[in-house]
Parts: structure tokens; C-alpha cells; sequence
């Protein structure tokens, strides 16, 4: 990554405890500049995940607002996915009270302005449902060579979570992932087959507690609420999806990335919401780079370090 200038990021999410976990990341990096939080429903309602957007600006001492994106996907009904999450969809941790109001601008207004009035082409990191990228790049398809890249969280090659087929974030709204991937805009794919390998185990979250920042014992927290679900579906720790989303661009060395066409199916009782590689790279040149791979334990080290920089001590074994 080019450390010369900030690169401007746009987080787009529904918040959500990993997608919490991928924002402090972001807010960790120096060589990043978050010049919005937008919400997307998802994990929870949009007033849900919208409030925690603004504790988690609070708590990582973002500067900016949040503004609302859309309450349901393009065409599809509403998911949520409260068994993970709870019921606030971000159940677990006492976070400070929000700074600022909402903004008045719709999350495409929102975008389309820090789009507009950047002098660098803007990364737009989404880890909800791609709803309101959707929505932008349909309101404003001239603001696309602004974008440098769209990283999501969502999809994969292989398998789904939610169905055997279908990612959680895809199977939401899958129109808005086709509309996504056929902008001919650049994405970066981190799907299940990379975030299921993005585990942190008990006792390395434990570590986090030892820091004695507020940052680090919320994301401890966090973690401890997001297992226990995990748990019941028989992982041994936590599947850190939506942080690979932000790491892959900060530190794509330690991640496996294959470029290849990626494509969304839309209709059919067990395939609504497959994400599937048509064609390789050397058939069609590449829509997407999607990441497959990781050092586990690097990543791990990355995010404690991202927590250890909030403040405290050195972690203790
Ligand atoms: C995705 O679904 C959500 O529950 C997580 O926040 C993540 O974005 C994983 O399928
Ligand atoms: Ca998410």
C-alpha cells in the first residue's frame, strides 16, 4: 500500500461485531482516513445497526457522522441475523454514548459527496449487505472513476453459511452484489473461503484484557458474545469475516489472492445468492480479485497490535 498519502475509506456496514472488529482496524491504520461511516441493514434492523455505528465512532474517536443507508435490500425481504448478534446487533459491551446527531444526507448522498469532493479515488470497504453501494452506483454512475476500489466482506467460491450455497451478506440482498459486480468497478472478494480460515481462538483474545484500553477490552467483549453462537455450530473460536476486509488492503502480503470473474445467481430455491468464478482470468480479463487464503496467525498478531495501539501496555501471556 502506497504510504505516501491517506488513502480515503468510506465504511459501509451493520455493525455487527465483526464488522465493529474491521472498523477498529481501519481506525488503527494511519494510512487510512475514514471520511465516512455509512449504515446498511444486515445483522440487525437499520435503527439498530444505525445507533451502533455512531457508538463505535464514539468509542474509536471518529470525528465524523453517520448516515443511514437504506432499511431493506433492493428487492429482496430483510434478513437479520440476530442469533449471531443480538439483539441490539452488537450485544456484549457497554460502548460510550454517540457524539454526533445522524447526519441529515442519505448514506448515497453521503458517499457521493466524499466521492465527489476527494482529490484521491476513494476506498469504499463494505461489510453488510451491498445495498447501499448498489443504490450509489445506480444514483451516480458518473462518481465510479472515484472509486478505487470496493473491498467486501460477502460471497466466496466454494460454499455459503447462511445456505449451503449463499453467503449471509449476499443471500441479503443479491441483486445489489450483481449490480456490484457488474459496475466495472474493482472489487476485492474477501469471501468464506478466506474468513472461515480468519479464526481467533479464546486464549488469544484473552490477551486483549491485558492491555487495559478501553478498545481492546470492547473487542474482548465482543468476542466473548460472538462465540457463544459460534460455539453452539461447533467452532472452537471466533470466524473474524468482516476484518479481513480492511487487511487485505492494509496488508495484502499476508493473504492468497486469485483474480478471476466473479458472478451472482439470482434465482433457484438452492442457488439464490451463489457467488461462482465463470470464467479464470486468462479466459476474461479479471472483475475481481478474491482472496482465499491467509497466514492465521499473522492476522491474529495484526489485530492485537491494531488494539495495543489504542493505548495501555504490552500484552502478558
Ligand atoms: C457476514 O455476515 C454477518 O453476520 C457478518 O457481519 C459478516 O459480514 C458473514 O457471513
Ligand atoms: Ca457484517
Amino acid at each position: 500500500m502506497n504510504t505516501e498519502r491517506k488513502i480515503p475509506l468510506i465504511l459501509d456496514g451493520d455493525p455487527g461485531h465483526d464488522d465493529a472488529i474491521a472498523w477498529v482496524l481501519a481506525a488503527a491504520d494511519p494510512r487510512f482516513d475514514i471520511r465516512a461511516i455509512t449504515a446498511v441493514a444486515g445483522n440487525q434492523t437499520l435503527a439498530k445497526v444505525a445507533e451502533n455505528c455512531r457508538k463505535i465512532a464514539a468509542l474509536l474517536h471518529l470525528d465524523i457522522e453517520v448516515a443511514k443507508g437504506r432499511e431493506v435490500p433492493l428487492i429482496a425481504d430483510l434478513m437479520t441475523g440476530g442469533d449471531y448478534h443480538g439483539e441490539t446487533g452488537l450485544d456484549g459491551a457497554d460502548l460510550p454514548a454517540p457524539e454526533h446527531p445522524f447526519s441529515s444526507r442519505s448514506a448515497v448522498e453521503m458517499m457521493a459527496d466524499v466521492l465527489r469532493e476527494s482529490e484521491d479515488p476513494v476506498i469504499i470497504v463494505a461489510t453488510g449487505p451491498q445495498t447501499n453501494v448498489a443504490a450509489l452506483l445506480l444514483a451516480h454512475p458518473e462518481l465510479k472513476p472515484k472509486i478505487r476500489l470496493v473491498s467486501i466482506m460477502g460471497g466466496g467460491l466454494r460454499n455459503g453459511n447462511w445456505t449451503s450455497t449463499a453467503e449471509f451478506n449476499i443471500l441479503n440482498d443479491p441483486e445489489a452484489a450483481w449490480i456490484l459486480f457488474h459496475a466495472g468497478v474493482p472489487v476485492l472478494m474477501c469471501g468464506l473461503d478466506v474468513t472461515e480460515q480468519a479464526i481467533i481462538y479464546p486464549e488469544e483474545w484473552q490477551k486483549l484484557r491485558s492491555l487495559h484500553n478501553r478498545v481492546a477490552d470492547t473487542v474482548a467483549a465482543w468476542l466473548d458474545f460472538f462465540s457463544i453462537k459460534l460455539k453452539e455450530l461447533g467452532w472452537e473460536g471466533v470466524t473474524l469475516h468482516d476484518p479481513c476486509a480492511v487487511l487485505a488492503l492494509s496488508h495484502p502480503e499476508i493473504f492468497t489472492i486469485k483474480e478471476c470473474n466473479v458472478d451472482v445467481v439470482l434465482d433457484g430455491e438452492y442457488t439464490r445468492g451463489l457467488t461462482m468464478c465463470t470464467r479464470t482470468a486468462k479466459e476474461q480479463p479479471a472483475s475481481c480479485r478474491a482472496v482465499t487464503g491467509l497466514d492465521r496467525e499473522k492476522f491474529v498478531a495484526l489485530l492485537i497490535e491494531a488494539c495495543r495501539s489504542f493505548g495501555g501496555g504490552e500484552v502478558t501471556e
